[in-house]
Parts: C-alpha cells; structure tokens; sequence
C-alpha cells in the first residue's frame, strides 16, 4: 500500500497540470520572445506556447537549440517559428517584424529578452565590452519595439515586457555596464508606458534576481552560495518562476499593470 503522503504528492501534481493545461491563459493571441534559444527566453516561449500562444522567437549563435526548441514547440500544437535574427540592428529588428507579421498575422506580445553580459571592474572594462553590452541590452529593446509598436499601434492593443534585473535598481560591482543596460531599460519602459498607454498599449518591466541559466552557471561557487544566502528565500530562482512573472503581464490578468517593474527574485530588492 502507498504511504499516503505520496498519495498527497501525487494528488497535488496531478491537479497542478489540471489548472495549468485547462487554464490557456494567451489562447489566440501571437507573442515575440528575443533570446530563446536558452534560459530564461527558452522557457518563456515554452510557457507561453503551453498557454495557447503561437509564438515567434530569436536566438542568434545557438541555431542548432533555435532549431531544436521549434521541434519541440510543436508539441502544443500552437504555430511556432524560430528566427535567427540580431536583436542589436535596427534593419534587422525591422526586417523581423516584417516576416513575423507576414507568417503569423499580427503581433499582441513581445518579450525582449536578449541580453549578455561582459563583466569587470571599471578601471579593466573596455569600450568594446561597454558598447556591446548597451547595443545588445538596451539598443535592442529600442529596435524591437519600435518596429512591433507600429503594428500594436493599429490593433490599439498589445503588452511589451522588457527583462531588467535587480542590478539595473541597485547596481553591482564589476556589472557597470550590465547595470547601466539594465537601468536603460527601466527608464524606456516607463516612457513607453506613457506614450503608448492611451493605445491599449501596456509595458512593463521584469527584474529578475539571482536566475539559474547558461548566464549565471559560470559563476563562482563561493560567489553563488554568498548571494544565495542574502536573498531571504535562501535559493536562487528558476527559469520557470521568470516565465511565470511573463504570463502574467502577457495575459489579461494584467490589463490594468503599465509602466511597473517588477521584481522576481526571492524577495532580493
Ligand atoms: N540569469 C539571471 O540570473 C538573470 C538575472 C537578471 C536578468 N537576467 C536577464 O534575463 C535575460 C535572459 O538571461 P538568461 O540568464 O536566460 O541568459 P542566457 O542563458 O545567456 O540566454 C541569453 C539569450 O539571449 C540571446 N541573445 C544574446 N544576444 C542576442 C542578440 N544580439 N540577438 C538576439 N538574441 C541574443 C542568446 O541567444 P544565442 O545563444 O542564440 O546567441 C540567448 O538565447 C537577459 O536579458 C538577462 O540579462 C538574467
């Protein structure tokens, strides 16, 4: 006989797939995900495609998982393409809105999500590893929303959810140019927030903390358990808690949310 309390577990699992698979909170809407092909983006695009979605992403030097998660997306039987695609130029930000509107119709979300990081202390960090941090984290959230608000602007609808972080609200040594990115973005977001709201138009802002991906596993250690023990949740977040956040500003639970950041990480701020 089972003990009851895996009885319990089991009971819980099976009702949390329940609600989740019987809950599609983005049916019929189309959303953009920039930076897929791993981490945080990859998730999103999972969440939202498991919600009924159909969703665009990017990736750029990863195409063999760009490839591979278009495989997998297929699996919600909602339409999914992934494009390799720079989110940094313009031309091609532009060039990608085109193709998305032409393969899918319209644009309602866009997650931008692309980012890096190229760290060091100031008195090291070189002008190549600051311009390229600002043009792939800030620069590519002007091009992408530029291109995708015009489309927004004529169905007088649609929700930006630009990725910050905690280091963009209150900095970080060896990440001044990641946290002036991350700053960057906040500041955008709000200005868009008021000039795109009278259109229907919602944009907010995620601030993950300290996330499990591809970014943070090179992360010292010693330096991880330090930040683990300082966030009163005393564990770094998932992919999927970030994904979560997302859902919620995609969807029409937040239609009354514009111009917030909000943080996800563990109570860090
Ligand atoms: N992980 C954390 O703890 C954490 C905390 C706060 C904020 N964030 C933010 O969350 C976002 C995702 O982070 P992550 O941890 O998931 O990072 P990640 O695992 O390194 O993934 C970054 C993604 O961005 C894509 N990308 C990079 N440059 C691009 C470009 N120029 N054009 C299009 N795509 C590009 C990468 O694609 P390719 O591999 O194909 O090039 C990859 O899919 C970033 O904006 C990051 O700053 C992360």
């Amino acid at each position: 006989m089972l003990p009851t309390s895996f009885l319990k577990i089991e009971w819980r699992g099976w009702f949390e797939n329940y609600i989740h698979n019987s809950m599609k909170l983005l049916e019929g809407k189309t959303a953009l995900v920039t930076g897929a092909s791993k981490g945080i983006g990859r998730k999103i695009a999972e969440v939202f495609a498991q919600h009924g979605a159909n969703v665009a992403f990017t990736y750029l030097s990863s195409v063999e998982k760009g490839q591979a998660l278009e495989q997998e997306l297929q699996a919600f039987g909602t339409k999914v393409k992934g494009y390799r695609s720079d989110a940094s130029q313009f031309a091609e930000a532009e060039k990608l809105i085109e193709d998305i509107v032409s393969e899918f119709g319209t644009i309602d979300v866009v997650v931008n999500n692309a980012g890096v990081t190229k760290d060091g202390l100031l008195m090291r960090m070189t002008e190549e590893n600051w311009d390229d941090v600002m043009n792939v984290n800030v620069k590519s959230v002007f091009n992408v929303t530029k291109a995708a608000s015009k489309v927004m602007m004529k169905n007088r609808k649609g929700s930006f959810i630009n990725m910050s972080s905690v280091v963009g609200v209150q900095g970080n040594a060896g990440q001044a140019n990641y946290a002036a990115s991350k700053a960057g973005i906040i500041g955008f977001s709000k200005s868009v927030a008021r000039e795109l709201g009278s259109r229907n138009i919602r944009t907010n802002v995620i601030a993950p903390g300290f996330i499990r991906t591809e970014m943070t596993e090179v992360l010292d250690p010693k330096v991880v358990a330090g930040w683990e023990a300082n966030i009163p949740l005393k564990r770094a977040g998932e992919a999927e808690e970030v994904a979560n956040a997302c859902l919620f500003l995609a969807s029409d639970l937040s239609s009354y949310v514009n111009g917030q950041v909000l943080p996800v990480d563990g109570g860090m701020l």
